[in-house]
């Protein structure tokens, strides 16, 4: 089964072609962090427009570098929430065009399946995760930790409460003048920082649940640095940046750990963009293999948003036939428990004949 997959859920426009839910036969991935790089962050409206103006062409393009056409494509898969509205919509609605003109079914994907499923692809070297696996997901714009069960069922353990993981990386690299996206700007210098060289909380490290919480540490980067420059001192980016990075690091590990312990999870998976972090990859590697449990980090590439992983992700539901109505919506805010009960924002129902 071929599932053309969609992704469009904040500032990357990008279209894949998966076969089976784990091979990727070809990706293309329009980015626009150029864009947004010279107001600090994604601007939503400006998001949406670029949007429009790159979904057919990387869906063109997509076709190509796969030797494809539309005869070859069983389903299309398109991110429907949570995320931007106005940049959903755009992937939402090509979809649903799409599926009108060639009669293809359509399944509506959650982004936090999608970046689950990123690890379930075959890549170079790598055979993919198998559910059933305890999940991480760190992006810029959630930190969850998930179980995920052998129909690809989602539970939920924790998650943060405030800011996530990579949003937390984001602010620290802007505090310290470093260009959008900061994530791997301050993971490079921090490898050339001591770690030790301030000390930075680690909330909720001491509570037994699994939440995060990143806003304190954030807040606790900038009164450092306010307070050393009000004295005249130096501060080093680079220890700032390993400092902080170490305080992120430890308890996402250890929370990890924790969980692993309590539901005897015998794998692992890290996903979304920090998956992508260096510090993150040896740290939760060696906790891993000191709980003799395999861990799995989808590529550097599939961990920040792409479609391939909107495809792996559709690919259960559409071997299940369980289809999204043509009347399917975008949705800025959509649980992930709702998602897979079909519990669509404002009452709406699966089936089209019920809406
Ligand atoms: O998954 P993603 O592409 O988008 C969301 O769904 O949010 O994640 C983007 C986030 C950004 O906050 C970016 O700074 C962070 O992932 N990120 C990193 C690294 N690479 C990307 N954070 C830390 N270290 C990295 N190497
Ligand atoms: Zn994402």
């Amino acid at each position: 089964m071929n599932i053309l997959g969609i992704e469009t859920s904040c500032d990357e426009t990008s279209a894949a072609i998966v076969q089976d839910g784990v091979h990727l036969l070809a990706q293309v991935t329009a980015s626009q962090i150029d864009l947004h790089a010279r107001f600090g962050g994604v601007v939503p409206e400006v998001a949406s427009r670029r949007h429009v103006v790159d979904i057919t062409k990387v869906v063109e393009q997509v076709f190509c570098d796969a030797r494809m056409t539309w005869s070859d494509i069983d389903a299309i898969a398109v991110t429907c929430g949570p995320g931007l509205l106005g940049s959903l919509l755009v992937g939402v609605s090509a979809a649903k065009g799409y599926a009108l003109a060639t009669g293809k079914p359509i399944v509506g994907v959650h982004h936090i399946a999608g970046h689950v499923a990123a690890a379930m692809l075959a890549w170079a070297g790598g055979t993919g995760a198998t559910p059933p696996f305890l999940c991480l997901v760190v992006s810029g714009g959630h930190t969850e930790l998930l179980t995920v069960d052998s129909d690809f069922r989602f539970a939920r353990l924790g998650g943060t409460r405030d800011d996530a993981a990579g949003e937390a990386y984001d602010k620290v690299a802007r505090l310290l003048g470093l260009a959008y996206p900061g994530g791997p700007k301050v993971d490079d210098l921090a490898h050339r920082g001591r770690p030790d060289a301030y000390v930075f909380p680690r909330a909720l490290l001491e509570d037994d649940g699994f939440d995060f919480s990143f806003s304190g540490l954030k807040s606790a980067v900038n009164n450092e640095i306010v307070k050393r420059r009000n004295r005249g001192q130096d501060v080093s980016v680079e220890d700032v940046c390993a400092s902080f990075q170490a305080a992120v690091v430890e308890v996402l590990v250890e929370k990890t750990r924790r969980a692993a312990l309590h539901t005897g999870a015998r794998t692992i998976v890290v996903a979304g963009g920090v998956a992508a972090n260096r510090g993150l990859r040896e740290a939760m590697s060696k906790m891993a293999q000191a709980l003799s449990a395999r861990v799995i980090f989808p590529p550097i590439e599939l961990c920040t948003d792409n479609a391939a992983m909107i495809a792996a992700a559709a690919y259960p539901r559409a071997k299940a036939g369980r289809w999204s109505p043509l009347t399917l919506n975008a949705y800025a805010q959509l649980p992930l428990a709702d998602w897979q009960d079909d519990h669509w924002p404002g009452g709406h129902r699966l089936s089209p004949t019920c809406e």
